[in-house]
């Protein structure tokens, strides 16, 4: 329920203006904060409450002085600081099977074309980040619902699940795929939250399991591709960064082969050589150090908010946005509104998601938190 001294007009999701052509284009947040004239902070994204990583930024302002040269085509060196990263025992395997795209999103549609035909299915839980269905949907596929029995011949799950932040660890995650997943079939695991696990994060992620990702591909024919978006940790959605482990260097040579050229800019590039080196660590370090702290003040703060409503915040501790059912479409739909005039937009459920009382807001450093929670400040009866 709306607070009754401020009960606003109820903001219909389809009253809402927006950069996006919803009736062809699928919706993302981070489109409002160049309009807004007292813009203060952008919540309605998951990128890193610590901003731009500043080394890496600066190395690729310095690479614009040769952008009138073409990118390199192997996507070297910053391809072999990427696959050190993600394995810092032995990169050689992780190495010949890595692809860069200019954004996850690329690397998302590449994967959805050089599928087999068939149904696409998401992964298990009510909603899921959306590009994998609209790039499945926009090549035909029959888009099947996640407890369909069909089987599908691309399955794809966000792990951890932006935007509920539902997660699982290893374990279950490759029972899930066991058990879930036909003979035969691909299947694309998204783990681009997942690098803000801790700094071991590769420990819980499937770049680790290369052995397995090998077996099930011998055993069942199980194709398993595992997709970073790099825009959100190292918070540069306007670069466009994102990568693809293949489960086999013969499945990377095949995407290659269909893979627009220099896709991934020179300073794109520069950026992701520089961000993956000792020279940012400390930025990473810091991620770790602060998120999880971050959010849970963020998150005692809502929950004081909208105990009497019943506000459910969702989300493992270590992500970088809460996921909030305000339980009431009215009040996450003034809630969008009161963020936007405030100069701190977040993103509406309603939009794509079809979660009208939900609202995801990032987590941000504690005085831009202070913000919004003013901004909300009577939203609902406390
Ligand atoms: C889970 C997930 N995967 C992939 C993407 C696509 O990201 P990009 O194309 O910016 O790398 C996003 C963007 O929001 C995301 O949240």
């Amino acid at each position: 329920m709306l607070s009754s001294q401020q009960a606003p007009e109820a903001v219909p999701a389809s009253a809402v203006k927006t950069k996006w052509d919803t009736k062809t284009q699928q919706y993302h947040g981070g489109q409002e904060w160049s309009l807004l004239d007292n813009f203060v902070e952008d919540f309605s994204v998951t990128t890193n409450g610590l901003g731009i990583p500043q080394k890496a930024l600066q190395a690729a302002r310095e690479a614009l002085d040769v952008c009138h040269h073409y990118p390199a085509a192997d996507q070297e060196p910053a391809k072999t600081h990427l696959a050190k990263f993600l394995d810092t025992k032995s990169h050689e395997g992780i190495h010949a099977r890595l692809l860069l795209g200019n954004g996850a999103s690329e690397l998302i549609d590449l994967v959805t074309r050089a599928a087999p035909e068939g149904p696409w299915k998401p992964g298990p839980w009510p909603v899921q980040y959306k590009e994998y269905e609209r790039s499945a949907a926009a090549l035909g596929r029959t888009v099947l619902k996640p407890t369909d029995p069909t089987p599908a011949a691309l399955t794809c799950i966000v792990n951890p699940n932006n935007p509920t932040g539902d997660y699982m660890h290893i374990e279950e995650l490759k029972q899930w795929i066991e058990n879930t997943v036909a003979n035969d079939t691909v299947v694309m695991v998204d783990e681009s939250m997942q690098p803000w696990h801790s700094a071991a994060f590769q420990e819980d992620s499937l770049v680790s399991q290369s052995e397995w990702l090998a077996d099930i591909y011998a055993r069942r024919g199980v194709a398993v591709y595992i997709m970073h978006s790099w825009t959100k940790l190292w918070s540069c959605t306007g670069l466009r960064l994102g990568s693809l482990v293949c489960p086999t260097a013969a499945h990377c040579t095949k995407l290659k082969k269909v893979q627009v050229p220099w896709s991934v800019n020179v300073p794109a590039l520069k950026f992701l050589e520089v961000v993956t080196s000792e020279a940012e660590a400390d930025f990473l370090a810091e991620t770790w150090a602060v998120t999880t702290s971050w959010r849970n003040s963020l998150v005692a703060k809502l929950q004081a908010m909208g105990a009497k409503a019943g506000w459910e915040i969702k989300g493992e501790d270590f992500l970088s946005w809460v996921w909030i059912d305000m339980r009431d479409e009215k009040v996450a739909g003034e809630a969008v509104a009161r963020a936007k005039r405030a100069g701190v937009p977040v993103r509406w459920g309603a939009f794509g998601y079809g979660c009208d009382t939900c609202v995801r807001a990032a987590v941000r450093k504690p005085e831009q938190v202070d913000v919004l929670i003013a901004a909300w400040a009577g939203l609902v009866e406390q």
